[in-house]
């Protein structure tokens, strides 16, 4: 059976990361609340999901709330707790359906107790499903991500259960909340920024990088195939010729 994409399935990203920006924008150009924003962005959430299902890709990581996003307006802040929460109690029926495994990374002690549970009841459901792993990056970043795993790393020298001269980019690799995903193959950044805003620093290394003009809100079916078959169409050099 052919792709959707039109792409053959060995050009096919095995992990896509998308930083969702641009909610705010999208609903400031209609004059409507932010808040809007990311409730049309909380469904452009399901349709990307389901058109990375459609095109293959076994793992998509979404960048939804950033350690540095507890900054903005209190209200704000409860409206996308609200809305996450929201979105568990919702779509769970919905990624079970489609045999999503659903994960979380970040310092997920940081969200509102009925939210972490919700998280924690909807992730252990779903711990057996292989259609595609849906990983959600809440209360995420990178800086923090790799400060915990040195963190750990010294506790385990410190403990004698790790030789100091024995550390690798594994060791490090391992100790990521990410320790259990392949590194993203394409990053995706909506509504223009060129920045990676504290994303997934390490594990991008070599991924490649698409971005679109479109606001999240906006970002539909065919523009996922469309990113897909830009990366397609990339030469993946590593550093060699
Ligand atoms: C992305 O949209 C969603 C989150 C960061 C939670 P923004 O809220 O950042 O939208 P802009 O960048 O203000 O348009
Ligand atoms: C990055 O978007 C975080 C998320 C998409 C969750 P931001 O809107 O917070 O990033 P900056 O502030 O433009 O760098
Ligand atoms: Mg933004």
């Amino acid at each position: 059976m052919s792709n959707p994409t039109g792409i053959s399935a060995d050009k096919i990203p095995r992990h896509i990361a998308i930083i969702m920006d641009g909610n705010g924008r999208w609903a400031r150009e209609r004059g409507l609340p932010r808040i809007e924003g990311h409730r049309r962005g909380s469904e452009a959430v399901r349709a990307c999901a389901a058109a990375c299902i459609e095109a293959g890709v076994s793992h998509l990581t979404l960048y939804a709330f950033s350690k540095e996003n507890w900054q903005r307006p209190p209200d704000e802040v409860k409206a996308l707790m609200n809305l996450l929460d929201r979105f568990l109690a919702e779509r769970t029926a919905e990624i079970m359906e489609r045999n999503v495994r659903l994960r979380a990374i970040g310092h997920l002690d940081d969200l509102p107790e009925n939210t972490r549970r919700r998280l924690d009841t909807a992730m252990e459901k779903s711990a057996g499903n292989t259609a595609m792993t849906l990983t959600l990056a809440l209360s995420y970043s990178a800086r923090a991500e790799i400060t915990d795993a040195a963190r750990t790393i010294a506790r385990e020298v410190r403990d004698g259960s790790l030789d100091p001269d024995a550390v690798t980019e594994e060791t490090i690799t391992s100790r990521l909340y990410t320790a259990a995903l392949p590194d993203p193959d394409l990053l995706i950044r909506t509504s223009g920024e060129m920045r990676v805003s504290n994303f997934l620093l390490w594990q991008i290394s070599y991924a490649e990088i698409v971005v679109t003009p479109k606001l999240w809100p906006q970002f539909g079916r065919d523009d996922l195939f469309a990113a897909i078959r830009e990366y397609a169409g990339r030469h993946r050099r590593y550093g060699g010729i």
